[in-house]
């Protein structure tokens, strides 16, 4: 059985739980788009842990872990957070990442920088250099992991690369980049990742001919999605599920299921339309019960209630199967809870269709439904039976609204709390 699970909102939905509850039952785990702007969360042995580019299931022992050419790959985070895991006692072994992985460059982080303050808008990117690298694999410029492994091979395509990097940084103000203030960093890094580097299309049809097991872990959300998302306020990945296919190599034949996660309210990080943002004193509440602070940034997130019209649309995009609802402990001291049923447009017309485009998203003014509060805390409780009614009536207003059941709860971030819904 594979299985995908995908972010259904502005990323941060808590994939990283849902993957380290579920990744016990798989024996691989794969990224396959974004880069080291995801914060993957988990709680391991009562520790924290923030994953940006390892897969969540490198936790769990047994687990093999794999990155596809999906994904952007700055080479000295991926180490840098593979000797952290080691320092925690986390080794990591059976894990296997492409040589067709293209490579985030340190000019590919300033170009980040010198597009995010030129822009009149701002996107609020990680700026981790993520959309730059995209930028030069659909311009076919791209280096790749595999480059790093040969000096002549990426000094050949580097001296051209970084030529057209400075005169670019010079047209935005920003400061040039000299290939030997990182060179022999990459070529380092590229020995240290040698063994794991591999093709990890047959590898991927080869587990899957086997029989094994595949969790494939999405990273940020429908609602980034480069076309799919409220464009521009995007990421520069795919992290709808054609990404997946696109950034594997399987097909949609070798996918069995399509987990979606969302919370059981909306937060986003970064600029863009946003129809239930809340502002002022509850939107601090919310933020405080729920510790929205970026797991990549430590920025605060924006929060807001839950956007029914967003998650019908997410879950039609995915073909979602299965909704792994997170952080519904977060609304336990509300009286009620509005909930996002429909859009009224600038000309007075209702409607339920999630508008992509920026700048039509951000003048809807959304139509709420009141659902009963339920007063209580829910992280102790492990069982749905155990569920207060005004729990299980918000999860089934979700799931008459979008059509999909909720297969997993979650009531707080330890494996332990998530509870399967019958
Ligand atoms: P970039 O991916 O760094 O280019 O950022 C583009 C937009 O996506 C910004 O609004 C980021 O805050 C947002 N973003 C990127 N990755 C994540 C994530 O993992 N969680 C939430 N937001 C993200």
């Amino acid at each position: 059985m594979n299985v995908a699970v995908m972010g259904l909102q502005w990323g941060d939905e808590g994939k990283g739980k849902a993957i380290d509850y579920l990744a016990r039952d798989f024996d691989v785990v794969v990224r396959y788009q974004g880069g080291h702007n995801a914060g993957h969360t988990i709680y391991h042995k009562g520790k924290m842990l923030a994953l940006h580019l390892l897969p969540s299931g490198v936790c769990t022992p047994g687990t093999r872990s794999v990155i596809t050419h999906g994904v952007v790959i700055n080479p000295l985070a991926l180490l840098a957070e593979m000797d952290d895991m080691s320092a925690q006692g986390i080794p990591i072994e059976d894990f296997f990442i492409s040589a067709d992985a293209p490579v985030i460059l340190p000019e590919h982080q300033r170009l980040d920088d010198v597009f995010e303050e030129a822009r009149y808008e701002k996107i609020g990117t990680t700026r981790r250099g993520i959309g730059p690298a995209y930028e030069d694999v659909a311009g076919r410029r791209a280096i790749f992991l595999g480059d790093l492994l040969d000096k002549d091979q990426l000094t050949a395509k580097l001296v051209p690369l970084n030529r057209f990097f400075n005169q670019l940084l010079s047209i935005y103000g920003g400061e040039p980049v000299s290939i030997d203030s990182y060179l022999d960093e990459y070529l380092q890094a590229g020995e240290r990742l040698r063994s794991f580097i591999c093709d990890t299309v047959p590898l991927l049809h080869q587990y899957n001919e086997s029989g094994e097991s595949i969790l494939f872990e999405g990273a940020q959300g429908v609602l980034l999605d480069l076309r799919f998302g409220t464009y521009p306020f995007v990421t520069s990945s795919v992290p709808t599920v054609g990404g997946l296919f696109a950034g594997t190599g399987l097909s949609h034949k070798n996918l069995d299921k399509v987990v979606g996660v969302t919370k059981a309210y909306t937060t986003r990080v970064g600029g863009g339309p946003f129809p239930t943002e809340l502002s002022g004193p509850l939107s601090e509440e919310l933020r405080s019960l729920g510790n929205e602070y970026g797991a990549t940034t430590g920025r605060p997130r924006r929060v807001g209630w839950l956007d029914l019209v967003a998650l019908k649309y997410a879950v039609d995009i995915n073909g979602v199967d299965e909704l792994f609802l997170t952080k519904i402990d977060v609304l336990g001291q509300f009286e009620t809870i509005p909930v996002l049923t429909d859009y009224r447009l600038p000309d007075g017309k209702v409607n339920r269709h999630f508008c992509a485009d920026a700048r039509r998203l951000s003048r809807v003014e959304g139509i709420y439904q009141e659902l009963p509060g339920w007063n209580c805390q829910l992280e102790k409780m492990r069982k749905a039976e155990e569920l207060p009614a005004q729990v299980l009536e918000y999860i089934r207003f979700i799931e008459d609204y979008v059509k999909v059941k909720v297969g997993c709860l979650s009531v707080g971030p330890t494996r332990e709390q998530t509870i399967i819904m019958p």
